[in-house]
């Protein structure tokens, strides 16, 4: 069975955040239940070197007006189809911003190209590959949904599944753009995809796709209220029957502190102490003074929906509670700027690196006692994960995928010999520092710090779980 994923990131091509990872790992997750996965992603400049040569399964004379074709192309193990149109792609900065952080002005064409062609392949476009179902994600693909309802009779056949990773993001575009998306104008409507007399991409693909999921459990039920819905809540809840929650899973190939290349020493969980050497070397590269206190890390988009902004009132406070902290991270300047002056004060006891950078990511994880991430909402959440695989505590917010995956070391749960990392239910200042400092003195407690680890370390996140419900659901639309 031929499944077509559409997305706009897929690591190790593309990644600005967690859904490239995810994009990623879905083809060898659900493999093994007889699904073959090929993605369509947009050619950008930047990939162009990685995806080589390729074969060609179709010119376009005129997309939206532009010339472009589908090519196919195999990276590693994924199956590639990329969009090669040099006019829409093709440029310097990220896949949806400039270089100077601005969004790109014709971002509505780009997606709605992209979307446009899963809906043409679906409708048997290329000679070679016809996909049985396909599976868009996010805002900037959820339009393949729309098309396919208005493709020709195999298009409008296929089952769509759309996957919400942040309802945050919703593709909004004003309303007199609704002309250029070569769509019938009865989707100009409140079921489809105009939102207030503009157009959300993200609220066509939820009215349009045939079974809709989100990346956990609980951010599935909060979206249906209107603190997390983000105005989406009164049209998830319509197709509430059809919405699931599957948890994210995390790729061992790539995070796994036993083979990881990019840490400075592997270990594991009978061998934590090995821990020692990537953190003396975060040490090094952060400009940390070696201390007998745990360094907490954070690796996170500087944002508000990652209490970014809280975090940095916090800091003083999390540093002077006998703790060190680094941040790997970019966002927003004011967030940034701030953190700068605070590394200046705190020197030696705040490191911070601005910018993205995968391999310090990783040796974070590896060497850093915590990983603080206090997000307003989560839907999923990676970071927390990889915390737990690298025996990085992580102390998360209660909400969302943070919710479904750590369990607190409340007494019960220390009892037990259950709990996995620390959790604060309202993102303020007071909630942070005292889940900061409910995890000090345990750090200090070396016992039952391993013991917490430990438990995180055995904790299965792997995709086993998490690909057989996927291919649930495409079995389900195939019947
Ligand atoms: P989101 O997708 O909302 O940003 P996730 O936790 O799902 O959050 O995924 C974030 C991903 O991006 C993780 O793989 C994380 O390690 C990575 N990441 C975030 N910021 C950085 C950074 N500055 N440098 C390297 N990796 C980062
Ligand atoms: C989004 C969410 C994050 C999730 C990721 C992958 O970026 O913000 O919580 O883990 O997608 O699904």
């Amino acid at each position: 069975m031929k499944i077509l994923s559409v997305a706009s990131e897929i690591f190790p091509l593309i990644k600005t955040g967690g859904l490239a990872d995810v994009v990623g790992a879905m083809p060898s997750a659900v493999h093994p239940h007889g699904f073959a996965v090929t993605t369509l992603i947009p050619a950008y400049g930047a990939i162009l070197e990685k995806l080589g040569k390729g074969t060609i399964l179709h010119q376009y004379d005129d997309l939206f007006g532009i010339s472009a074709r589908l090519m196919r192309h195999k990276v590693g193990e994924l199956d590639i189809i990329a969009l090669h149109a040099p006019f829409l792609y093709e440029r310097d900065g990220g896949p949806y911003v400039d270089t100077l952080g601005n969004d790109w002005r014709d971002n509505a064409v780009r997606f709605a190209a992209l979307s446009k062609a899963a809906s043409d392949i679906a409708g048997g476009i290329c000679k070679s590959y016809l996909p049985d179902i396909v599976h868009a994600h996010d805002w900037q693909a959820a339009l393949s949904c729309v098309y396919m309802k208005f493709g020709n009779e195999r298009a409008q056949k296929t089952p769509s599944v759309l996957t919400i990773h942040n309802i945050a993001f919703q593709g909004k575009f004003s309303g007199e753009m609704f002309g250029i998306l070569q769509l019938p104008s009865e989707v100009y409507r409140m079921d489809g995809v105009e939102y207030y007399g503009d157009i959300s991409f993200l609220k066509g693909g939820i009215a349009k796709a045939h079974a809709i999921t989100t990346v956990s459990p609980t951010y599935s039920r909060e979206i249906l209220q209107s603190e997390f819905g983000m105005g989406m809540e009164g049209i998830i809840q319509a197709r509430e029957a059809q919405t699931h929650g599957i948890l994210n899973g995390i790729d061992d190939d790539i995070w796994n502190p036993e083979t990881d290349d990019l840490i400075e020493k592997n270990y594991h969980s009978k061998s934590l102490i090995d821990r020692k050497f990537n953190k003396r070397k975060i040490e090094a590269i952060f400009n940390l003074k070696r201390a007998a206190n745990p360094i907490f890390c954070v690796i996170s988009r500087l944002t508000w929906q990652k209490g970014m902004d809280v975090f940095m009132e916090a800091l003083p406070d999390i540093i002077n509670s006998g703790s060190r902290v680094a941040v790997l991270g970019a966002g927003e300047a004011y967030i940034e700027d701030r953190l700068k002056n605070l590394a200046r004060e705190f020197s030696g006891k705040l490191g911070i690196y601005i910018g993205y950078d995968e391999k310090l990511s990783h040796l974070l994880q590896a060497g850093a006692d915590g990983i603080l991430i206090p997000s307003r909402f989560e839907p999923c959440g990676l970071t927390q994960l990889y915390g737990l695989k690298y025996g990085c505590v992580p102390i998360v917010a209660r909400t969302g995928g943070l919710a479904d995956t750590i369990i607190d070391a409340n007494e019960a749960a220390m009892e037990a010999n259950v709990a996995t990392g620390f959790q604060f239910n309202k993102v303020t200042y007071h909630e942070i520092l005292r889940a900061v400092n409910r995890a000090i003195p345990l750090y200090h407690d070396k016992r039952k710090w391993a013991q917490i680890q430990r438990n995180g370390m055995k904790a299965d996140f792997s995709w086993k779980k998490s690909g057989e419900k996927y291919a649930e659901i495409y079995k389900s639309l195939v019947k």
